[in-house]
């Protein structure tokens, strides 16, 4: 089996259908959760410290990672391979067929720049929350309860660039999960003539509904301060710190 699925593009192809449904599930779990900050910063916090540094919390993360890395490098073998294949053809791949979409044609570059985007979101979040929970400490660099990630939310959007780089980050996760999710079944050899156009639809709707919902969370602290003093009240972070590090960046 093993020899399988490293030996055999068809192999290949499976690892990278499987790992990627699980990261879908995960994101559209994330979402979900990141919702809740929409509707109340306090039950946020609750969900967050629910999923601090628990032992299930560190296997989900570690098992994450592994998830992450490995479509990452059966993506790099699969395109290595192609491209050698390809051999005196390689060249072709730049005109433009009819029907192939350019997502398609660049899932590697779209791969990178989520991946980019992933590093800057994990030093942003998880390096001021579990990690900080990890090392033994109450308070991360910011001054805050590492369980506090409304407060982390309110802080992060206040700032406009970051505002704009996460939308850039949805927009290329958009269309790497536009084809990604259609050709998970495609690999799983459901698209043919008659499902092929509905799960390119069914696609499209699953990867609007996470970048949405991702973006209504980005865009809603960014335009109302409500949430950051709401996030400030919850598990014991200081008034002045809402005053100094928030609510200041909501005076316009
Ligand atoms: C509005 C956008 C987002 C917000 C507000 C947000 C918020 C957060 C927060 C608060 C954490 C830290 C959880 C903790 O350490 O307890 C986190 C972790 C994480 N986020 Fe996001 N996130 C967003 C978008 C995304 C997207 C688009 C992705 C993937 C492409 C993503 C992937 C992750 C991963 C992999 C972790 C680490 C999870 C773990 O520790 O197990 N996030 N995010």
């Amino acid at each position: 089996m093993s020899c399988f699925l490293l030996n055999s593009s068809l192999g290949k192809k499976l690892v990278m259908s499987i790992t990627g449904c699980a990261l879908v599930l995960f994101l559209l779990f994330h979402m979900a959760m990141n919702l809740v900050a929409l509707v109340s910063p306090k039950a946020y916090n609750l969900v967050c410290s629910f999923l601090g540094d628990n032992w299930y919390a560190v296997v989900a993360t570690v098992g994450l990672a592994a998830l992450v890395v490995l479509h990452f490098v059966f993506a790099l073998i699969l395109t290595w391979n192609n491209y050698r294949a390809r051999g005196t053809q390689r060249y072709a791949v730049t005109v433009n067929e009819p029907g192939v979409e350019w997502a398609s044609k660049n899932m590697l570059l779209l791969g990178f720049i989520v991946v980019l985007g992933l590093g800057l979101h994990l030093c942003h979040f998880w390096s001021k929350m579990m990690f900080v929970e990890l090392m033994g400490q109450h308070q991360n660099s910011l001054g805050y309860d590492p369980e506090n990630g409304a407060a982390l939310i309110a802080y992060t959007f206040k700032q406009w660039h970051n505002v704009v780089l996460y939308l850039v980050w949805l927009a290329a996760l958009w269309l790497h999960l536009n084809h990604g999710v259609w050709s998970m079944f495609q690999t799983a050899g459901w698209a043919n003539d008659t499902w092929y156009p509905r799960l390119k639809c069914g696609a499209k709707i699953v990867s609007t509904l996470i970048i949405l919902g991702f973006a209504a969370v980005i865009i809603a602290y960014y335009v109302c301060p409500c949430y950051a003093e709401a996030a400030f009240e919850t598990l014991g972070d200081a008034a002045e710190a809402c005053t100094e590090a928030c609510c200041a960046g909501h005076a316009h």
